[in-house]
């Protein structure tokens, strides 16, 4: 293999960190510590990101020319909603006659600046197309799971949660559902459209999405009650959003109501948070965000909104940043919390191996996650690191093959680690492969002090970030074992 002058730098700063190792641990300890990222960072995305969480808002595509108004959604978040630009009327404004331009203005521009997606809604009684307002029995059922089918089919692979029925709790005090003409085709609506998701895009989260719904009350419980019998019974379904709109107090029980679905063995997030000013909206923002992060199954935020004058709750001025795009006191609260947050207690380091667990790879160096790049499923594709957003594409399962080794599994293509081309080369790539048995496919995992070791059983080269990168999309490759913190990897247990 011919040596490119950019492996020889890396070589040679091999030797020279090596050498340091040997003769002052002191320095490489201080070396290490300065590469380390996970200190106060300074956007809501990527503080967020440091806990294992996202931080989101949701976009008009009308205000995307406002360049302040992209320019703090590009800075500051990283997860996206379409405010309206995926919901049924959008989508469908003719039966069978879909409609994805304003869909997809929001979608591309938010993965081509790096960010995930928040599907909303498949399913609403509100913002229902005329021509679905005027069906009903099996005929609006029909034309609801084939919405259901097209939508998430033509999104498929792009979304990482899909509001899949949004609001179909009623308020009376008694937790029933909301009297809908989608109700009235039948109790089963609901689960039929989490399976006609599930079979569409088999990688999106699916949720339940409601409002008032933030504390233990009456609704609350019916939504519970609701999850419990799905999970039960197999219905497909993965997480539950919150929207907390709220006004100038929250539940008292706004955590212990998020853990009590989270025991449920569902995520919960945070979905269309905006929260009344004059009252105490910088505190109440923290108090949100800490609950989240107090939660380790609480995933992510979104506000429902960038500038108080873009909120759809005029005149209550809820948002994070003024009318001029300016951070707010509730903007800096809510930084603050999610820089001094603890990641909730779910994101140490497991100190043992668990084969039915799966976990994220965090890297020590970057506190970057082991990834397949670009949500790949095929063979050969390569193995990086990214931003943690606990996808499928960067979560991974150890299946013991004996002797202390273990073949590692993508939740995504469940394929496993593998050094390519079985070298037995520093620098060697890691790539995915269909699982066959080979020694360049399983891995002896070391753990101390909460960080793994994984040693290639085919070649005893250490699996590692190339050149001790830190940048989203470094290559994953094997290198001599040194310690280094790029070859240390935390295994964060997110299912
Ligand atoms: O763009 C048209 C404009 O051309 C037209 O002249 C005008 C006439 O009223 O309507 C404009 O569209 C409005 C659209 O927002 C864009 O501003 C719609 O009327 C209006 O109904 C729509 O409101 C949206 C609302 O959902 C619909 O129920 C809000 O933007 C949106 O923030 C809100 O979001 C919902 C979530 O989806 C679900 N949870 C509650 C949340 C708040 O209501």
């Amino acid at each position: 293999m011919r040596t490119t002058h950019e492996q020889r730098h890396h070589h040679g700063w091999r030797r020279q960190a090596a050498a340091l190792a040997a003769t002052t641990g002191l320095v490489l300890t201080m070396a290490v510590a300065l590469a380390n990222p996970a200190q106060a960072a300074s956007t809501l995305g990527a503080s967020a990101a440091e806990k294992g969480r996202y931080y989101g808002t949701a976009i008009a595509a009308g205000r995307m020319s406002d360049s302040t108004y992209i320019g703090i959604a590009n800075r500051e978040f990283n997860m996206i909603t379409a405010e309206n630009e995926m919901k049924w009327d959008a989508t469908e404004p003719n039966q069978n006659s879909f409609s994805y331009s304003r869909g997809d203005q929001i979608v591309n521009w938010a993965r081509n600046n790096g960010k995930q997606v928040r599907g909303h809604a498949l399913l609403w009684h509100a913002q229902m197309p005329g021509w679905a307002q005027n069906l009903s029995g099996s005929s609006l059922r029909n034309a609801a799971i084939n919405h259901v089918t097209k939508v998430a089919t033509y999104y498929r692979g792009k979304i990482h949660s899909w509001d899949v029925v949004n609001e179909a709790f009623a308020d009376d005090g008694r937790g029933s559902r909301r009297d809908s003409s989608l109700q009235r085709t039948g109790n089963d609506w609901i689960e039929a459209a989490f399976r006609a998701a599930r079979a569409a895009d088999p990688n999106a989260k699916l949720c339940y999405n409601d409002y008032n719904t933030d504390g233990i009350n009456a609704k609350s419980t019916g939504v519970y009650n609701m999850v419990r019998d799905f999970k039960s019974r197999g219905v497909p379904i993965d997480c539950v959003g919150f929207q907390a709109h709220l006004g100038t107090g929250m539940p008292g029980d706004f955590q212990a109501n998020l853990q009590r679905f989270a025991d449920l063995g569902v995520d919960v997030q945070i979905t269309e948070l905006d929260i009344q000013q004059g009252g105490n909206q910088a505190n109440m923002y923290a108090a949100v965000t800490n609950a989240c992060l107090a939660v380790s199954r609480c995933t992510g935020i979104t506000v429902w909104g960038v500038r108080d004058s873009d909120s759809w709750r005029t005149g209550a001025n809820p948002l994070l940043f003024d009318s001029s795009g300016n951070k707010k006191a509730a903007y800096t609260s809510v930084l603050n919390a999610l820089n001094a947050g603890n990641g909730g207690g779910g994101d140490g380091g497991s100190s043992s191996i668990d084969t039915g667990a799966w976990y994220v790879l965090v890297n020590r160096n970057s506190g970057k996650a082991l990834d397949v790049y670009n949500l790949a499923t095929n063979d050969g594709a390569r193995i990086t690191q990214w931003t943690r957003n606990n996808g499928n594409q960067q979560q991974w399962q150890f299946t013991s093959s004996g002797d202390g080794y273990y073949e590692i599994r993508s939740r995504l293509s469940g394929k496993n680690l593998d050094v390519s081309g079985k070298s037995t080369a520093d620098g060697g790539a890691i790539v995915q492969w269909t699982d066959n048995s080979g020694a360049n496919q399983q891995w002896r995992a070391t753990i101390s002090n909460g960080y793994a070791t994984l040693i290639s059983r085919h070649s005893g080269k250490a699996l590692e970030v190339q050149g001790a990168s830190t940048a989203d999309g470094a290559n994953i490759v094997q290198y001599s074992s040194w310690n280094g913190a790029n070859q240390q990897w935390q295994l964060v247990r997110v299912g």
